[in-house]
């Protein structure tokens, strides 16, 4: 056999990884006052959870859930009715930033660095392709 086998994120950190994930970024946003105003189901998130889960999972290269119950993605569109300013930008990426710091254990040690890495340049770069206000 020649052919090179690919293992995707989700591969290597499993599927509850990201519930895990979201759960701890969810569990600080229901705490920051500016950020939970933007939320339509305000502090109840159990639905917020359960669409990031979702996504995310997908994203990295798991099971195609979101597309299933959500369709298509389309982020920016999705993020259109919120403003995201660099504070919204800002403080989701502190809740995420500490939400990896907090579940990376969970990441099998020989891939952690790397998946990290992979995870927080993601995160960055997403957040400022979703600002859509100065
Ligand atoms: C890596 C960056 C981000 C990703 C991958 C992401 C992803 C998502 C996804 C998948 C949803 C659910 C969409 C749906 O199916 O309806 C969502 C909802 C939402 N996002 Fe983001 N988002 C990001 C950044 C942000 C930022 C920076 C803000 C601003 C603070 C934000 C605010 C919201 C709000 C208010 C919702 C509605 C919550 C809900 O689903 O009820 N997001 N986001």
């Amino acid at each position: 056999m020649t052919g090179s086998i690919q293992r995707s994120v989700h591969d290597i950190v499993g599927s509850e990884f990201f519930d895990a994930l979201v759960n701890a970024f969810y569990d600080g946003v229901e705490h920051d006052e500016v950020l939970i105003r933007l939320y339509p189901e305000g502090s109840d998130t159990v639905g917020a959870r359960r669409r990031l889960a979702m996504f995310l999972r997908q994203y990295w290269g798991g099971p195609h859930d979101y597309m299933e119950e959500r369709g298509h993605p389309r982020l920016r569109m999705r993020h259109a009715p919120f403003v995201v300013g660099p504070l919204e930008r800002d403080r989701w990426l502190v809740h995420m930033a500490a939400a990896i710091e907090a579940t990376m254990h969970l990441i099998p040690e020989s891939d952690r660095d790397d998946v990290v890495h992979q995870l927080a340049v993601y995160v960055v770069n997403t957040a400022e392709h979703l600002r859509n206000s100065d």
